[in-house]
């Protein structure tokens, strides 16, 4: 049977001329849905950005000043956003979703559809540009590796199919792991040093880490898609190099050998919290911990959680949109 996903798609209602918070709704799906994926669509660009100009800053939030001057224009907006849910579960995820919309949103159209698993790919490729992470790191899609790009460059380019496993970069949570990596964490690195991704995705934090510090990376993720996923993205970005100091371990088989110089964390925060004691241990005196995935208004609980293990001390935080990351060190006692 060929495998499907769901996707719903949200649109505000025509006679709705509030802007509308997206972002929250956002945080939400991802947090409580087990939506895997979010993308625009639609949104006109072309026409808007000659009406607007630079007020056609705020995509799909835009103010009702300026929608009402579009639709003066003629332009019918057609501005929304699709959600997909591809696990095993996506049917029952993204019709509890939809029927909380229907109850909580009177403003928003909602309509879904599901497809085959075969298109998903295409539908994330048309999505997904070349993206400068930090001066350190950009990221670039798979598929234009070799293309001529016009500049030498001094940072370090990762090359990402995005497949099954989430991180292109473009979410706040993996570019501020990989902030902490190029600007705080890189600088106390010898290259060797055992590095954990846990909750790998796509591999991107483990694959920068190899290619901009040299480390020894273990991948884990509990997701098998993610982990096909984050080797075919090792392969992509390190084809002629001897790879058999690195791993990718599945979660259930997932045992800690060795303590590592660096982990990255980026997972929702009940996840955070539930493997607390794990992650905390996996950290080697004196090394690093990057936590990611949780909400703004979820950050203080878990500093609070990982800091009570008296073992950590905080380096830094940071908010980045709705999200927000933790730097962590482990005391060297
Ligand atoms: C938000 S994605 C992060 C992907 C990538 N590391 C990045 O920073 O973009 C979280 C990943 O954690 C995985 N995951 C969820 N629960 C996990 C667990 N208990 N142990 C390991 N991985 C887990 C998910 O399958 C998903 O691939």
């Amino acid at each position: 049977m060929t495998k499907k996903y769901t996707v719903v798609r949200l649109q505000l209602k025509n006679d709705s001329t509030a802007s509308f918070d997206w972002d929250q709704l956002i945080a939400l799906a991802t947090q409580n849905y087990n939506c895997q994926g979010v993308v625009e669509f639609d949104l006109k660009e072309s026409q808007i950005d000659a009406v607007l100009g630079e007020r056609a800053y705020a995509g799909v939030n835009l103010p009702a000043p300026e929608r009402a001057e579009l639709e003066q224009q003629g332009i019918a907006l057609d501005s929304g956003l699709q959600f997909f849910f591809y696990q095993e579960q996506h049917i029952q995820h993204a019709s509890i979703f939809s029927d909380y919309i229907n109850s909580n949103h009177s403003n928003l159209q909602v309509s879904s559809q599901q497809s085959d698993w075969q298109d998903w790919n295409q539908g994330f490729r048309d999505n997904f540009k070349a993206l400068q992470i930090s001066s350190g790191i950009e990221v670039v899609p798979a598929w234009e590796q070799g293309e001529d790009r016009g500049r030498e460059v001094d940072h370090f380019r990762i090359y990402i199919n995005p497949g099954m496993g989430f991180g292109t970069g473009s979410h706040e949570t993996t570019a501020l792991c990989l902030y902490y990596l190029d600007q705080v964490i890189r600088q106390h690195l010898q290259p060797g040093e055992p590095c954990l991704d846990f909750g790998c995705g796509s591999g991107i934090l483990g694959v920068a880490a190899i290619g901009m510090c040299g480390l020894h990376l273990d991948f884990c993720d509990i997701d098998r898609e993610a982990l096909d996923n984050c080797q075919q993205n090792i392969l992509i970005n390190f084809p002629q190099q001897d790879l058999s100091n690195h791993r990718l371990v599945a979660r259930d088989r997932f045992k800690l050998e060795h303590p590592y110089k660096v982990v990255f964390a980026n997972i929702l925060e009940s996840i955070l919290l539930e493997e607390r004691e794990l992650i905390i241990s996996a950290v080697s005196p004196g090394g690093f911990l990057v936590l990611s995935g949780v909400l703004e208004a979820q950050v203080e609980g878990v500093k609070e959680a990982y800091i009570k293990s008296g073992q950590l001390e905080m380096v830094d935080s940071k908010i980045r949109g709705e999200w927000g990351a933790l730097l962590l060190q482990r005391s060297l006692r």
